[in-house]
């Protein structure tokens, strides 16, 4: 997508090797006009699988994800991130490891909001190890209904996080796939 390139470009901070930061439309401060354009083209892509809601993982999935369920006209469910078990069997919960930030929580998803009939589509800000939507994907799973479809905003595609997610039979929809970073600035996979 044209326009989330040239933002990356123009406010994209490179940390090293590994490290992208958005802070100033993505991930603190948000670019509402971007949100919403995002959200049409996620919405185009994922227009024929018939999906019946957008599950998205707080805190920085939550603005792309929004526009993305308004466009498909569809409510989102945020999945939230505990520090510790729930134990009263309401909600359904898999633990989540984070390698970039090195930490770890229970993502965990309340059973009123999934049916067995849901066609989910889970939406998040980046891919990196593909670990916060493998777990979404559990979560789907183990309540019966099925994942139809993952969008990711920025994709670092020289992580593993792709790789994890095709080999689970997924269709994995990147708006900017990036193919390296370093002191040359964002490589995206198409320069
Ligand atoms: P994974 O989900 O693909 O396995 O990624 P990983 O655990 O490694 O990343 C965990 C957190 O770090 C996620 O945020 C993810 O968005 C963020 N992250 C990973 N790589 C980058 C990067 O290059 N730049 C930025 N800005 N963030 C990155 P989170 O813990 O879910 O936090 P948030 O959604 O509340 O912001």
């Amino acid at each position: 997508m044209k326009q989330l390139q040239d933002k990356i470009r123009q406010e994209g901070k490179v940390i090293g090797t590994n490290i992208l930061k958005v802070d100033s439309f993505l991930n603190h401060q948000v670019d509402p006009e971007l949100m919403a354009n995002i959200g049409k083209e996620f919405a185009k892509y994922f227009k024929d699988k018939r999906i019946t809601k957008v599950f998205t993982i707080e805190s920085s999935g939550i603005a792309p994800a929004m526009m993305t369920a308004l466009n498909l006209n569809v409510p989102l469910v945020i999945l939230k991130k505990q520090s510790s078990k729930i134990l009263n069997g309401d909600v359904y919960q898999t633990k989540v490891e984070s390698f970039t930030k090195g930490t770890t929580y229970e993502l965990t998803l309340s059973k009123n909001y999934i049916e067995k009939e849901d066609n989910i589509l889970i939406i998040d800000d980046f891919l990196a190890h593909g670990e916060a939507a493998s777990g979404a994907i559990r979560l789907v799973t183990e309540a019966g209904a099925t994942v139809s479809g993952i969008g990711i905003v920025i994709e670092k595609s020289f992580q593993i996080g792709r790789e994890k997610l095709e080999s689970q039979d997924m269709d994995v929809y990147s708006l900017a796939r990036i193919a390296k970073l370093g002191a040359e600035g964002v490589i995206f996979i198409e320069d």
